[in-house]
Order: C-alpha cells, then sequence, then structure tokens
C-alpha cells in the first residue's frame, strides 16, 4: 500500500492508500462520519461508514478531536460534490498524537488572538492558500530571472550602509563598530551588475519604521534587480512583463488557493494585458488635483492618493520622475530638469498601493558623492558604492518588489501581516 499526500489523490483514485493527516473538523451521525482532513498539501475529506469499519474505527472516529494526527488508510474516491473533487473512504484510523482544546476552533476569531496563535493558525486553509500563493511568487521570481539571463547575487544583511534614509535604520553593534540591518540589497546589486550585467536578489530588509498601516511590516523580503547598461524605459518594460508574468502563473498554478481566498480570476486577468499605464508626478498631481485631492508639487504621495491614481486606470501604473526632494541620493538626475529625478513607482489597483520603487543610477563620480554628503551620510562608508563609478562607469537601472505587498495584493487579503508567515509589527514579535 503507498502512502501519499492528499494532493496527490487524483493520481491514485479506486487505489488503497495510506495518508499521515491531521483532523480539523467533524460531523457524524449514527451511521457514518465526515473527517475533514488536512496533511499540509491540501484539504479534503474522510468518510467513515459504520457498516463497511471495524467497530472500534467506528467509535474513534466519532471520539476525534481537532488537530489529533494520525495514519489513515482507505480508497480514493471521486467526489464531485467537493471543491477538491476526491475523498477518502476510511478502513483504519491509527492516532499518532492527540490534541486536546485546540485554540483556533471553527467559530470566528478576532485578529490579535489569531496572530498570537499564528504558529497555530497557518494551518487553517486562508493562510495556507496565502502561503501557497506566496510561494508561486517566489518560484516564478526564481524562473522569470533565469529566463531572462539575470544571476542571483545574494546581498548582505548586515551592513554600513543606509541606501534608504536614515530615519528608520535598525541599528545593532558589529565587534565594537557600528551595523545595521539591510533596508534593500540595491548598492551590492549594483556592484553585481558590474560584474556580471544583469542580477537580482531575494532577501530580507528591515524597516524600523513608526508605521501601523496595513501595507508595512518592519521586516520584509524584497526582490532586487539590477541591470548594467540600461536606462530606466527598458527597465519598466522588464518590471511589468515581471508582474504579469506572476500574475499569470498565480492563475495557472493556484487556482484551488485563489478560490478558497475569494479572490476572482477575471480580476487578476486584467492584470496580464501590457503595457502598464504610464503618467508623470507632474501629471498625478495635475489628475489629483481636477479631483479635489489637497495636494501640491512636492508632496509625497499617501494611500488615498495612490489608491486614487491606480482606481483611475484600473491597471498597476506607473509614475515617473517625482521630486528629488523625496527620492534616496543615489537616483538618476533628470537631464533637463534640477527638480526632478528618473523613477518610478509601480502602483497597483484595488488599494493596494505601491509594489516597486526603481529608478535609473546616478552614474557621475562628483554628483553622487555630493548627494551621499548632501543626505548627511559618510562618504568613508560609501568609497565601495563611489568605486563603480570611478572605474568603468555606466548607466544602470533596477527597481525593488516588495514580496508581502504583490502577495497582498494578488491574493486580495486586506493586510500585509496575512503575507508573511511570522509577520513583525510595530508591535508585535511573538511568535
Ligand atoms: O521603495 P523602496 O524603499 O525602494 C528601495 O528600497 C530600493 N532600494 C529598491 C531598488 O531600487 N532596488 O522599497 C521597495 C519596495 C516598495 O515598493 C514596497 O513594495 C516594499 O519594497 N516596501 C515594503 N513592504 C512592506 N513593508 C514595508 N515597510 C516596506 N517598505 C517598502
Ligand atoms: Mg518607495
Amino acid at each position: 500500500m503507498q502512502q501519499i499526500n492528499i494532493i496527490d489523490a487524483k493520481n491514485h483514485v479506486d487505489e488503497k492508500v495510506k495518508i499521515g493527516a491531521w483532523l480539523t473538523n467533524k460531523r457524524s451521525s449514527g451511521k457514518i462520519a465526515f473527517l475533514q482532513l488536512r496533511d499540509g498539501t491540501e484539504f479534503f475529506q474522510g468518510v467513515v461508514v459504520k457498516s463497511k469499519v471495524s467497530e472500534e474505527t467506528f467509535e474513534l472516529a466519532k471520539e476525534l478531536k481537532q488537530e489529533t494526527s494520525m495514519w489513515l488508510t482507505g480508497i480514493i474516491h471521486e467526489d464531485s460534490r467537493s471543491k477538491f473533487g476526491y475523498e477518502l473512504e476510511v478502513e483504519t484510523i491509527e492516532v499518532i498524537g492527540e490534541s486536546h482544546d485546540y485554540p483556533i476552533t471553527p467559530k470566528e476569531h478576532g485578529v490579535d488572538y489569531l496572530m498570537d496563535h499564528r504558529h497555530l493558525w497557518l494551518r487553517s486553509s486562508r493562510p495556507h492558500a496565502t502561503m501557497v500563493i506566496r510561494n508561486e511568487l517566489i518560484r516564478a521570481t526564481y524562473e522569470f530571472y533565469n529566463q531572462e539571463g539575470f544571476i542571483k547575487i545574494d546581498a548582505p544583511i548586515l551592513t554600513g550602509s543606509a541606501p534608504e534614509g536614515t530615519t528608520d535604520l535598525f541599528h545593532t553593534e558589529y565587534f565594537g563598530r557600528d551595523a545595521y540591518l539591510s533596508q534593500s540589497g540595491q548598492l551590492y546589486e549594483e556592484a553585481g551588475a558590474m560584474a556580471f550585467n544583469k542580477v537580482f536578489s531575494f532577501g530580507p530588509t528591515f524597516r524600523a519604521e513608526k508605521s501601523k498601516t496595513r501595507r508595512h511590516l518592519i521586516e520584509f523580503w524584497m526582490i532586487e534587480p539590477e541591470m548594467a547598461f540600461m536606462h530606466q524605459e527598458e527597465s519598466l518594460e522588464i518590471q511589468e512583463r515581471y508582474i504579469a508574468f506572476l500574475v499569470q502563473n498565480v492563475i495557472d498554478h493556484c487556482e484551488g488557493a485563489l478560490n478558497t481566498l475569494g479572490r476572482d480570476i477575471e480580476t487578476l486577468k486584467k492584470y496580464t494585458k501590457l503595457p502598464y499605464p504610464r503618467i508623470s508626478y507632474d501629471e498625478a498631481i495635475e489628475l489629483l488635483k481636477a479631483n479635489d485631492f489637497d495636494v501640491e508639487w512636492g508632496v509625497d504621495f499617501g494611500s488615498p492618493e495612490e489608491t486614487f491614481l491606480a482606481d483611475y486606470f484600473d491597471q498597476p501604473v506607473f509614475v515617473l520622475n517625482y521630486p528629488k526632494a523625496i527620492k534616496p541620493f543615489y537616483m538618476k538626475p533628470h537631464p533637463t530638469r534640477e527638480d526632478v529625478v528618473i523613477c518610478a513607482d509601480l502602483l497597483a489597483p484595488e488599494g493596494y498601493g505601491e509594489i516597486i520603487g526603481g529608478s535609473e543610477r546616478a552614474t557621475d563620480y562628483n554628483y553622487l558623492k555630493d548627494q551621499i554628503v548632501a543626505a548627511g551620510l559618510n562618504p568613508e562608508e560609501y568609497s565601495w558604492y563611489l568605486d563603480l563609478r570611478k572605474y568603468g562607469s555606466v548607466p544602470h537601472s533596477g527597481f525593488g518588489l516588495g514580496l508581502e505587498r504583490a502577495v497582498t495584493w494578488i491574493t486580495g487579503e486586506d493586510h500585509v501581516r496575512e503575507a508573511i508567515p511570522f509577520p513583525r509589527l510595530l508591535n508585535r514579535i511573538y511568535p
């Protein structure tokens, strides 16, 4: 008898199999017990018919408690009534680990309660579906960049540099010296691009941001591609192809998870249509003013502005060339305007806001050094970074996708905390 995972049930119809599973829920009458089972790969139903099993097995089935783990044997049947399409006609049950008073019951629980039990909550179908989609985004990311000729260059997590400003740095001590947890791998990816042409990183990044919004995590994962000999226009084309590829792969490979989450696939299909609209920051300000937003040129956009802009186009939208004063030091200055830089944020529709931030990078040694000083940073800490402009500087561009923002948008969840297994939030480092 073969031991299988639930997800492979379709390949074993009418066969006798062995499955290790936990009980998620149960319903029974005098003659039949329905066991809702999960093994981590999928959820399905086991049916225990009194007349077909031993008396002990039927009595045991009726007594099982939520999250009891067990070995089951039985025959896989097609079950057109269930969402999954298959079920197990149970023959034997052997309890492995008992479970009593499982804290997460089928009734509704508050968010804080669930987050306190995140280590258990991950077993439930909604977080499970969200993590399956997160995994698909990671898988598809590697596929995309591999097929586009990128190589993965890992950036360090302990660093002395602060590419995204000093206000939200996580400080730590490094054998008597100051160090920070990485805010972004970008500067190291720039060095990587000069060595390998097209590179990307994927790793955890940290922002001690005192913002308590549904878009901010303290620890989040970022995908950061960086391309040598590339101007911003070409980088935008890679960005939109990448996002459309992610959405398409989720549609193709995660139908069950999307259904569990109630995410409408037709809505997602809209986001595979390219190109995405592009508007300048200047145009965005005009559009917002014309729609009664109280904004002046020079401000950064908050959530209401970003939501309006992407909803206006009903597509992810690139907002180009923000004011220099509100963007980091490394962005390329505009060739004819002093007040803006060559950059773009990609805003996701349906209220999800910025999912990508990127730019062309400044290439001139003296300009960049001045910017580093103007940002209040110590140029000595950045002398390795300035070397990249000293020895064969080339036009180059890159961007960063916040994985959890992308997961939240694609799954349709309402808070970024749902998009990471163990979220780190302003008031949460447990579990
Ligand atoms: O716009 P950001 O700060 O850009 C950078 O870090 C660049 N160095 C990236 C690059 O060009 N290589 O962050 C990039 C993305 C944002 O668009 C957003 O999706 C995500 O990272 N992000 C966050 N996600 C969750 N929680 C936070 N606190 C985030 N801050 C940024
Ligand atoms: Mg940004």
